[in-house]
């Protein structure tokens, strides 16, 4: 037999680019689909043919197509208690996981006091509370005096007692330290989880680190599905204002346990309607800082000022007309559903960067392009210019710059330079050809194409997972 080979999937600004819908359709064409990075901070929602929705933040995409094995690659962090949940909630919907989910041995576990530390520490950057930060740092530290920071998937196979005491050890250091909180968590939920996992699915955490090379060298196609996005990745984003993992192409092969030597692809995915959830630098997002402060309000109790149920009832008319970017910005969120899938809090839009999409296909080396959300670009026309405003260029104190700048600081003075381009008025969710693509589309398709110098391989042109136009 052949080797197989991998291809890797990327989101390649700031997450939530509608990657999970990319793997639906592709999925197919593999024989595993892989996480390579991230935790339980991932929000998938994926459609059943039947319409069902399920929310997945653990376990990768591909879940639907029977015969696909799920892996969790080494450069994940996983929360037992998370896995268990999705385990159970697909077999609800009839999807067994019993064979087809591994975990690599070499995954760090998620611990209890890693959700105390983000809860007391994450608000800064608005993390999505699940540990992730406090868990990779961890790992990099390994020990705290005699006391093992770093717990690994492989070490519950050989004595998953001592994990748990070692676990309970860390909570109770953390609530030494940490007097005045009140823990919410506990080692028995992660110990039972783990002992209902090994009913449900028999063994799941791989022995062989090697699990993975050896499928692909015995033929397996894998796919490797990136989280959280290329432009949050801890060392390339904007720092602190990123999560905690390695987010690129390169890292899939060390967080995926596999030789670079079978890449073949890779395929990266991107909003022409750009989001971002947390803070940090946003250089194209409608009401700049005012928008960041706006969407970040929250109530005393930790919910959203602006919800998405309060935003629902603005007049979208009005605000698509106006003069401000923000209130423009407000109706574009309403109207393209842009709210956290968990917390519902409003996400920051923004319109499509040039000069950030080039760079992070470049970077990654993106052979194909798959664009999102084409269809919510009709809306421009409904603006007071009608047309599509693009970010085609960066200013630095009122001069053109020729790169992005790497420092939050210096990235936040930055001045998009926007153009406007045609719009086009006509609903194109029923479009399935690119023959039936308006004029107007299919020309800003071929300008960022030419920006970008990525191959557009697909469009989005609506969120059922039928409604998308190969290119
Ligand atoms: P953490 O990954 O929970 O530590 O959060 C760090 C930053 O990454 C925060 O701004 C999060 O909102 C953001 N983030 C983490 N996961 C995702 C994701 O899947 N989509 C979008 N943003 C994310």
């Amino acid at each position: 037999m052949n080797p197989g080979y991998s291809d890797v999937l990327l989101g390649l600004q700031y997450g939530d680019e509608g990657k999970a819908r990319v793997v639906d359709m592709i999925a197919g064409d593999y024989d595993v689909i892989a996480r390579f990075n991230g935790g339980a901070n991932a929000g998938h929602t994926i459609e059943t043919e039947e319409g069902l929705k399920v929310a997945l933040n653990q376990i990768p995409s591909g879940v639907f197509k029977e015969k696909t094995l799920l892996y969790i690659g080494s450069g994940c962090v996983v929360d037992l208690r998370t896995v268990l949940r999705e385990v159970e909630s697909l077999g609800t919907l009839g999807i067994v996981l019993k064979g087809r989910l591994v975990i690599s041995p070499q995954a760090a576990l998620v611990q209890p006091h890693h959700f105390l530390e983000d809860a007391a520490t994450g608000g800064t950057i608005g993390t999505t509370r699940k540990g992730i930060g406090p868990a990779y740092a961890d790992r990099a530290s390994r020990m705290q005096g005699e006391r093992l920071l770093h717990l690994r998937a492989g070490d519950l196979l050989e004595n998953s007692a001592h994990v748990f005491d070692e676990m309970q050890a860390n909570l109770e250091a953390w609530q030494a330290a940490h007097p005045a909180v009140v823990a919410d968590v506990n080692v028995e939920e992660h110990r039972s989880a783990y002992a209902r996992l090994n009913e449900i699915l028999g063994s799941f955490i791989a022995a062989d680190p090697a699990f993975l090379e050896k499928k692909v060298r015995d033929g397996a196609r894998v796919l490797f599905e990136g989280a959280q996005s290329v432009l949050l990745d801890v060392v390339k984003g904007y720092v602190p204002y990123v999560t905690s993992s390695l987010t690129g192409a390169g890292a899939a092969y060390s967080g995926g346990d596999l030789s670079p030597h079978h890449h073949r692809k890779t395929i990266g995915v991107a909003k022409v309607l750009m989001s971002r959830v947390g803070h940090g630098p946003f250089v194209s997002e409608f009401g700049g800082a005012e928008s960041e402060a706006y969407c970040m309000a929250k109530n005393p109790d930790n919910s959203s000022v602006y919800s998405r149920d309060l935003e629902k009832t603005y007049d979208i008319d009005a605000l698509l007309k106006s003069s401000n970017p923000l209130e423009v910005g407000q109706a574009l969120r309403v109207l393209s559903s842009e709210y956290g899938t968990v917390s519902a809090r409003p996400r920051r839009v923004g319109s499509l960067d040039l000069p950030l999409l080039k760079m992070t296909a470049q970077l990654n080396g993106v052979d194909e392009l798959f664009l999102t959300k084409c269809d919510l670009l009709r809306e421009y026309s409904r603006t007071a210019s009608g047309r599509m405003p693009v970010t085609v260029g960066y200013a630095l104190n009122g001069v053109a710059i020729d790169h992005v700048p790497s420092t939050t600081e210096t990235y936040s003075k930055v001045k998009g330079i926007v153009e406007e381009w045609d719009g086009f008025a006509e609903d194109v969710s029923g479009c399935r050809k690119s023959a039936e693509l308006p004029a107007a589309l299919q020309e800003f398709l071929n300008r960022v194409g030419e920006f970008t110098g990525a191959q557009i391989m697909g469009v989005g042109v609506g969120p059922k997972r039928d409604q998308v136009v190969v290119l």
